[in-house]
C-alpha cells in the first residue's frame, strides 16, 4: 500500500516543471509528504524520490539534513520558537521553559503524552519586530507572553477549534549537523543548532 495518496503524488510530480532545477522541487515535495502522513517514513521518501525521478539517496540526504523534515512522529501541531537574538532578548527563553512545561516534554522533538504537540528552537523566522516569536500550524505567533502560549495550547486542545492554517508561512530552515552537504550524499543526523 502506498505511503502518499494519489493525490499528493500527483502534486509532487508537478513540482520540478515550477523550478529551474527540476531537483530543487525536493524540499516543497518533502514538505507534501511530510504533511500528509506527519513525519518521513522510508516508504514516504523513496515514494518522493520516484515521483521526481532522483536516486533515493539524495532525497533521503535532504531529508535528514534539515531539521524541518523530521523522520520520527512528531506532535500534530509543532511549535517552532525562535531563539534567535532579539527574541532571545525579549524572553524566549522563557517562552521555550513555559512551553515545555505546557505540553509535558523536556526536550526538542519530544512527542506530549497526548501526542498533540512538540516543540523546536529554531533560528530567526524574520518578523524580529514582533518578538518573541514562534511558528505554529503554519501561522506565525508574535509578541508572546505565556498567557498566549496557554491560550493557543487550550484552542488545540478543544476538538471544536478550527485549525489555524492560514496565511501559510514557509517552515523555518533549521539544520542538522552535517559533515557534508545533502548533495554528496553522506550526513551525519546529530541534530544541533542551527542556521539557516
Ligand atoms: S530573532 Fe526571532 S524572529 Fe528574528
Amino acid at each position: 500500500m502506498s505511503a502518499l495518496s494519489e493525490h499528493v503524488l500527483e502534486e509532487i510530480r508537478e513540482l520540478p516543471a515550477k523550478y529551474p532545477q527540476p531537483r530543487s522541487a525536493v524540499m516543497p515535495a518533502l514538505d507534501l509528504a511530510q504533511e500528509e502522513v506527519g513525519y518521513l517514513t522510508p516508504d514516504a521518501m523513496s515514494e518522493v524520490a520516484a515521483a521526481l525521478k532522483l536516486d533515493p539517496g539524495y532525497v533521503e540526504g535532504v531529508a535528514t539534513f534539515y531539521t524541518l523534515f523530521h523522520l520520527q512522529p512528531v506532535g500534530k501541531h509543532r511549535f517552532y520558537v525562535c531563539t534567535n537574538l532579539s527574541c532571545m532578548l525579549r524572553g524566549a527563553n522563557d517562552i521555550v521553559e513555559h512551553v515545555k512545561g505546557a505540553i509535558g516534554v523536556h526536550e526538542p522533538g519530544e512527542l506530549s503524552k497526548d501526542g498533540l504537540f512538540s516543540y523546536e528552537e529554531v533560528e530567526c523566522l524574520g518578523a524580529c519586530e514582533y518578538a518573541p516569536v514562534m511558528r505554529l500550524d503554519h501561522r506565525y505567533e508574535k509578541d508572546l507572553t505565556a498567557n498566549k502560549v496557554d491560550a493557543l495550547i487550550a484552542q488545540r486542545r478543544s476538538p471544536a477549534t478550527p485549525s489555524a492554517v492560514e496565511p501559510r508561512h514557509p517552515p523555518p530552515l533549521v539544520k542538522r549537523a552535517a559533515t557534508t552537504s545533502p548533495q554528496s550524499g553522506e550526513v551525519k543526523r546529530k541534530r544541533t543548532k542551527k542556521s539557516v
